[in-house]
């Protein structure tokens, strides 16, 4: 299937880093609204996005191995069928991915997390743990870890900055999670972070 090119993401905006620390709180209840792609596309840009020649990305990751692979299920995007997408950093594209249904196959995965089956995404951070093992030994386990707290922290500032928001789950069973995105074998499921305009109150 064909890959996606996403819009081009911006590096500035009026919204200051302050404030995002300041406003970002975990939210579990997203109004209706569609995503945009544009703002999938910030979104995964501050994940995980390509910030130098090099290959050098947003987030840090130790001796740049770059362990963690960025998923997206939409649901409820403008310009995305529902499915899963890989995110391909190098160049900005999405390659569909995964199974059919996996959003209800993702919110079995992860029981009592509403959240999960009612955002209009749903973000989820896995991991090929050896890239990094391989230089570090069982360390690397942990510096991979960190690595995906790095990688969600930026995404969620990024979300408030845009007037979005969205929650880090920890919480599934990994196996089912891995099912459910059509995981490789090496790859680890390590956060499911649903996402979308907060729900009025
Ligand atoms: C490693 C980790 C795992 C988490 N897992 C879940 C989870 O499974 N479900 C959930 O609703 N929130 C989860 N959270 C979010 C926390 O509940 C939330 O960050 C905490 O209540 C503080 O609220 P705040 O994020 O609004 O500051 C997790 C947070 C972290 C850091």
């Amino acid at each position: 299937m064909e890959t996606i090119q996403l819009p081009v993401p911006r590096t500035q905006s009026a919204y200051s880093l302050e404030r995002a620390l300041h406003e970002r709180r975990s939210v579990r209840r997203f109004s209706p609204t569609a995503l945009t792609l544009e703002q999938v596309s910030q979104l995964l840009w501050a994940a995980q996005g390509v910030t130098h020649a090099s290959g050098l990305r947003t987030t840090p990751s130790a001796g740049a191995l770059y362990p963690l692979e960025t998923y997206v299920v939409a649901g409820n995007v403008t310009g995305l069928r529902p499915g899963v997408y890989r995110y391909l950093p190098q160049r900005h594209e999405l390659a569909p991915a995964g199974r059919a249904n996996a959003r209800a196959a993702l919110a079995a995965a992860a029981p009592g997390q509403t959240a999960v089956a009612e955002a209009p995404a749903v973000v989820a951070l896995a991991a090929v743990e050896g890239r990094t093992t391989a230089k570090y030994g069982r360390r690397g386990i942990a510096y991979v870890e960190r690595e995906a707290g790095h990688a969600a922290q930026n995404l969620l500032l990024q979300a408030t900055a845009l007037g979005l928001a969205g929650v880090p789950i920890g919480a599934f069973d990994d196996a089912r999670v891995a099912a459910a995105l059509g995981l490789a074998g090496d790859e680890r499921p390590l956060y499911l972070i649903p996402l979308g305009r907060p729900a009025q109150h």
